[in-house]
């Protein structure tokens, strides 16, 4: 059965803060007809950035193997072939970055939560994600740019991938009583089976 009450983290990371694009992001999210039910500002320890990325116990191999991929669609040589390698090179440079200042962590709630703020957030990418996302639209940076310079790529948010995910990752950054339980009035016309009594 489909949940209507899905939940997803989302993390506007220092580059979405530093470039004054909170409001802008949160209004996307918002507009899709999602429910923020928790929001914070918060500057992570290196020690809660490693336990967000290491939830999935094969996150290191996932993200090498994608940015590998990424390479060969553009006819370009990854730096490394290794998987792993490449996993525990850009945690560190994770690390740095999502240290580096405050960030917004937020909970949005609703039906398909995950797929919708992943489609509204666009791929990884920022280089290729498409237009009408907000990596598509409001930001750059790229794996060759980002590898050469030895840093993370700078793609303004984070989403959950899978449910598994966002119920750890939930856990991680926020308490129970930090997301709020409430109704709002637009949910009617989102989720009610009969659409009675809008004509007086
Ligand atoms: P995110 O969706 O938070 O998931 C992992 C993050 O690591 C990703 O966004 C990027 O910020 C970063 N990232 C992934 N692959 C690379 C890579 N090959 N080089 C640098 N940064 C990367």
């Amino acid at each position: 059965m489909i949940n209507k009450k899905e939940q997803t983290l989302v993390i506007i990371k220092p580059d979405g803060v530093q470039r004054g694009l909170i409001g802008e992001i949160i209004k996307r999210y918002e507009k899709s007809g999602l429910k923020l039910t928790g929001l914070k500002i918060v500057i992570p320890t290196n020690k809660l950035i490693e336990s967000h990325y290491l939830v999935d116990l094969n996150w290191k191999t996932k993200v090498g193997e994608k940015s590998i991929e990424a390479y060969k669609k553009k006819g370009l040589i990854s730096p490394s072939e290794n998987p792993i390698e490449i996993g525990d090179r850009v945690l560190n440079n994770l690390k740095k970055y999502l240290t580096s200042g405050p960030i917004i962590a937020m909970v949005w709630e609703g039906m398909n939560a995950i797929a919708i703020i992943r489609k509204i957030t666009g791929g990884t990418e920022p280089l290729v994600s498409d237009v009408g996302t907000i990596r598509g639209d409001l930001t750059i940076d790229s794996y060759e740019v980002a590898d050469s310079d030895g840093r993370a790529v700078r793609n303004l948010i984070h989403a959950s991938g899978s449910a598994e995910e966002s119920e750890k990752e939930i856990a991680l950054w926020f308490n129970k009583n930090e997301i709020l339980s409430y109704r709002l009035v637009s949910e009617s016309i989102l989720y009610d089976v009969n659409l009675d009594g809008i004509l007086e």
